[in-house]
């Protein structure tokens, strides 16, 4: 089959690669429909993350057809369309009981390696180096999907592929950021990053109740989406005092929640000292939301790319009385209830691919999303 491959000097190719086939019993091979790309994504081509090794397929948004069925899967039959958590989480260890599949010890092909980095092994992803799952991506004709039960879930007839596709990633991932920080009715919530993953943040804390959203970005194009599309209200980083607007805008005591949905070290402000230490730069979405959150208040952080932060305010943290919390998706827990919203139209994703490309094309898909010669959200692949 055709996959985009990662190249031996990091550049990005398709090339033919050997159809994934059943390795157990749990698994599903779907056929795919639409893949996508994810900011998640970008550390990776700018190499401030381990890279993977050549000849591994990329992706991890994704949607299609079940065509082959391991014999212990109960929820699936040949022909569902499915879409697939971008995570990996096998149902049924300690933390994928209580309610943290990405949290899971039995989803990712290298647990020592992720143990290494983060002091416990994780969940993996689809698309991402042996470190970080090493199960083969979406950019592809075919994927294998281990425990099939877990993550992955029949679509809604009523719900099209385009809004669908944002239930692997991007909508369980707003979600957290928005449940995770709490959003009580009433609430005043700001997001930093106006990308797929903070728009759906600021949608999801409108369906949690929130008085006011407010979506920081210095992209115009992006901004103007979270105003059209979301309703949030939004700030240009770029020729505002983000703090003190946010005052402004809280009736002069800060957000009650802040969730930080901002790109990692990308293209963009990227020092080849960052690149180096997996350091980000300054002025850090975190660090300003630690600064900017009411006292009492929470901040969610999202963006897992950044390895480490300089300068943390921990006393910020402390004086201020912060819960400061993060999180990968969990999506295996959230999508049925983000798909039962699509379908009841309450949550509106399609805007969110701004291109389309075969998947032969795929490289110029990332070189747009990075290079942001014009504004690229998500490019979205169709293999078929
Ligand atoms: N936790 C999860 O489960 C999960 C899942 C998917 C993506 N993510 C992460 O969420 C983040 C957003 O994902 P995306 O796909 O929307 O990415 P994206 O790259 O499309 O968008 C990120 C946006 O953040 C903005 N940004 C960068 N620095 C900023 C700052 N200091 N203040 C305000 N905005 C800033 C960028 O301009 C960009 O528009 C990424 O870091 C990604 O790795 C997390
Ligand atoms: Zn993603
Ligand atoms: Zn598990």
């Amino acid at each position: 089959m055709r996959a985009l491959c990662w190249g031996t000097g990091g550049e990005l190719a398709v090339r033919q690669v050997p159809d994934p086939e059943l390795r157990n019993d749990h698994d599903v091979i779907v056929r795919v429909r639409l893949s996508a790309t994810c900011g998640a994504d970008l550390p990776l081509l700018a190499g401030t993350v381990p890279a993977p090794t050549a000849g591994e397929v990329l992706g991890h948004e994704f949607l299609g057809d079940v065509v082959e069925v391991g014999a212990g899967v109960r929820r699936h039959r040949i022909g569902d369309r499915v879409v697939v958590c971008a995570s990996v989480a096998c149902g049924a260890c300690w933390y994928c009981r209580r309610g943290l599949p990405s949290c899971c010890d039995n989803g990712s092909t290298d647990p020592t390696a992720s143990e290494a980095e983060w002091g416990h092994p994780v969940a993996g992803c689809f698309g991402h180096p042996r470190s970080a799952g090493g199960f083969a991506g979406s950019h592809a004709e075919y994927v294998r999907v281990p425990y099939a039960d877990v993550g992955a879930f029949a679509v809604p007839e009523s719900v099209d592929d385009d809004r669908a596709l944002f239930a692997s990633d991007a909508a369980p991932a707003g979600w957290l950021g928005a449940e995770g920080g709490e959003v009580r009715p009433g609430d005043v919530v700001a997001v930093w990053g106006a990308g797929a993953v903070g728009q759906l943040a600021a949608r999801s804390a409108w369906l949690l109740g929130a008085e006011r959203v407010i979506v920081v970005d210095r992209h115009p194009a992006r901004l103007q989406m979270a105003r059209h599309h979301v309703g949030a209200e939004t700030i240009d980083r770029r020729d505002t005092d983000v703090t003190a607007r946010l005052r402004e805008l809280s009736g002069g005591r800060g957000p009650d929640v802040c969730v930080e949905a901002a790109g990692g070290p990308a293209g963009e402000n990227l020092s080849l000292a960052d690149r180096f230490t997996g350091r980000t730069r300054a002025p850090d979405a975190v660090r300003e939301a630690v600064y900017a959150c009411r006292k009492g208040g929470s901040v969610f952080v999202l963006n897992g790319g950044v390895r480490r932060v300089d300068a943390f305010p921990t006393g910020t943290v402390v004086h201020k009385a912060l819960t400061v919390r993060g999180g990968r998706q969990h999506g295996q827990r959230h999508i049925p209830m983000l798909l039962e919203r699509m379908a009841r139209d309450e949550l509106r994703t399609e805007h969110l691919a701004t291109h389309r490309f075969c998947l032969d094309r795929a490289a110029e898909g990332y070189a747009l999303m990075r290079d942001r010669p014009e504004e690229c959200v998500r490019a979205v692949f169709v293999p078929h």
